[in-house]
């Protein structure tokens, strides 16, 4: 363990206790971290800390934080409302580390060409142009801030398996398209592997995506070989769109490879799902062996 890893002297403020958050903060107990979580709903242990950054009333913060995640998204507006409401209590506390989730889509469509984090950020869809600016005014904080630029995130209870199973997965072709991917434990292993260098070798900005962009039909393929059921007939792309909502056709506007190259062979970080094959299975297994 370095000075500067997670470990029990740490005190873990996580900013928007949802599917990462939660992951990321039983992570960080695990390894002796105090850990608060926020939430918009009143919730009943102590460490849960209320929070609704468009009601603009600023929470009280535990003292003496060492590290603090943001994970809430730009709110309909566009607007870093956690950023505008919180960042003037963050900046005095003795902070080591503070990551800020991020997305792929900054980098716009490259048309299945590769994207690093020297890429130009061309950002065509208006909700990735807001993420671009939210992220842009972190990082112009004082704060010692490292922005995780994440494809789609999946894990236990977000794979296609229940839409396989209630007949609602959709099977679309669409020439040369790909998606990136990464599995929430490895958004978790990687946040913490940077908080485990020393704080001069972070770079500012990191992609966290898997080794295998490829096309959704090909996971879809996978998952229902592991349930053992059917697939839906394929469809194209121009046949399916027409009934798609436009959030659901913003998915399919943007083709691009990210590389996790910074991630994995500059900064030393294993992933412990390289692809969907391992995360889909380790995910099939988790939400099996969960109580019903
Ligand atoms: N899902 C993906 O595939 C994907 C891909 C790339 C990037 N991202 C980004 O990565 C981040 C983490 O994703 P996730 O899937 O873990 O997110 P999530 O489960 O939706 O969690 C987001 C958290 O933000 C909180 N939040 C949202 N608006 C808030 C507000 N106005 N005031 C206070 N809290 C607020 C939510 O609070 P409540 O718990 O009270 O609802 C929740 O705890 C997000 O910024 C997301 O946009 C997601």
């Amino acid at each position: 363990m370095t000075d500067h890893g997670v470990n029990p002297s740490s005190r873990v403020l996580v900013i928007g206790g949802g599917y990462t958050g939660q992951r990321f903060a039983a992570a960080a107990r695990a390894r002796g971290a105090q850990v608060w979580l926020t939430s918009r709903s009143a919730q009943e242990e102590p460490h849960w800390l209320r929070f609704n950054a468009g009601e603009g009333a600023i929470p009280e913060l535990p003292e003496a934080l060492s590290h603090v995640l943001i994970t809430l998204p730009p709110n309909g507006d566009g607007e870093d409302d956690a950023y505008n409401v919180l960042r003037a209590s963050l900046e005095p506390q003795p902070l080591d580390w503070v990551g800020y989730l991020s997305t792929t889509g900054v980098y716009g469509d490259t048309q299945g060409q590769w994207a690093d984090e020297g890429s130009p950020t061309q950002p065509g869809l208006r909700r990735s142009q807001s993420r671009l600016q939210c992220e842009q005014r972190w990082l112009a904080s004082a704060l010692p801030l490292q922005s995780f630029r994440l494809p789609a995130i999946y894990g236990p209870g977000r794979c296609p398996f229940q839409q396989l199973e209630q007949g609602t997965a959709r099977l679309i072709h669409k020439p040369q398209q790909v998606f990136c991917r990464i599995h929430v434990d490895d958004i978790v292993g990687a946040l913490l592997h940077c908080c485990d260098l020393p704080a001069e070798a972070r770079p500012t900005v990191v992609n966290v995506s898997d080794d295998l962009p490829c096309p959704s039909s090909e996971t879809l393929g996978y998952a229902a070989h592991l349930l053992g059921c059917k697939l839906p007939a394929v469809r194209t792309f121009q046949e399916a769109q027409a009934a798609m909502s436009p959030m659901a056709l913003s998915f399919w506007a943007d083709n691009r490879r990210v590389s996790n190259a910074l991630l994995c062979q500059k900064l030393g970080y294993r992933l412990r799902y390289p692809s969907y094959r391992e995360g889909f299975t380790a995910s099939w297994d988790e939400e099996r062996s969960r109580p019903k």
